[in-house]
């Protein structure tokens, strides 16, 4: 599939029903990374809500240092700068904002079955289908801005995804069995960012925190909880705290916040 199906910013923009998200919104047929891309933009005084989506990325980022495999013509690589008037401690929310948006994006379209793995993977049958890099600038008490970056392996194919790659890892193509619109894929992405993000203006984290637990397939399952170096904690997920915890009930009652680590569900 070529670039085309993807990109007139202008007519995408004409197309849109936001408030915020994708006023102004570039292309980028190649580009290190969309999120370093809109962190200089916001660093000059970009608009809140400007997007940048790129059809191929040299050096796109992932999570903890990871490389994102961003092949041209296949998948939607994509930054939004946010500029919030919340407390730095509450950024992380827009973690679980842009997790529940792509959900329910990829349910409403696709009528995929979507898991959100704590902190900020998106699962399908077990298997990674997008991934997200929230990147903030502030000072102690302030948010200059924040970027939401979003991955969506969209047209992937198995051939495509890195090798040695450490978890499994799954395409909305592969899933389907047909070849996905990218271009449609964004207008309902940012379409149902915007909304999630009115909502969290008006409303705080409440809505979205529900919305996310309610997604998530660990919730009220006992589950171990690995921070390396041998520690390990046991215990039931019972939600998420407003700065980003996930709040685990230990067997003797008490409730211990993580904020690092992998989780994974007790068998036996
Ligand atoms: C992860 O799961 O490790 C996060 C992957 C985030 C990838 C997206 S693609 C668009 C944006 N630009 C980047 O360089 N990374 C994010």
């Amino acid at each position: 599939m070529n670039a085309p199906d993807l990109f007139a910013s202008a007519e995408i923009v004409a197309e849109l029903r936001t408030e915020i998200i994708g006023r102004e919104l570039m292309y980028l047929p190649e580009v290190d990374s969309t999120n370093t891309w809109i962190r200089e933009l916001a660093e000059t005084g970009a608009q809140e809500g400007t997007v940048a989506v790129a059809d191929q990325q040299t050096a796109g980022r992932g999570r903890l240092g990871r490389r994102w495999e961003s092949p041209a013509g296949v998948n939607l690589y994509c930054s939004v700068l946010l500029r919030p008037d919340i407390p730095v401690q509450q950024a992380p929310q827009l973690t679980f904002l842009s997790a529940v948006a792509v959900s329910d994006t990829l349910k409403e379209l696709y009528g995929l079955q979507v898991e959100v793995k704590w902190p900020n993977d998106i699962l399908v049958r077990g298997a990674k289908i997008a991934g997200l890099l929230n990147e903030m600038s502030a000072e102690t008490e302030r948010i200059h801005f924040v970027v939401l970056g979003l991955g969506i392996n969209l047209n992937m194919n198995p051939d495509q995804f890195p090798a040695g790659i450490s978890y499994p890892a799954t395409s909305v193509a592969l899933e389907t069995g047909h070849a996905i619109d990218r271009r449609r894929f964004l207008k309902a992405l940012l379409q149902r960012l915007d909304g999630c993000y009115l909502e969290f203006l008006e409303k705080g984290f409440g809505p979205i925190r529900r919305r996310w637990e309610s997604l998530c397939s660990v919730m009220n399952q006992s589950v171990t909880v690995n921070q390396g170096q041998a520690r390990e904690f046991a215990g039931t997920v019972v939600g998420l705290d407003p700065d980003g915890a996930l709040r685990l009930q230990t067997p003797d009652g008490c409730i211990e916040r993580i904020l690092a680590g992998e989780v994974r569900v007790r068998t036996g």
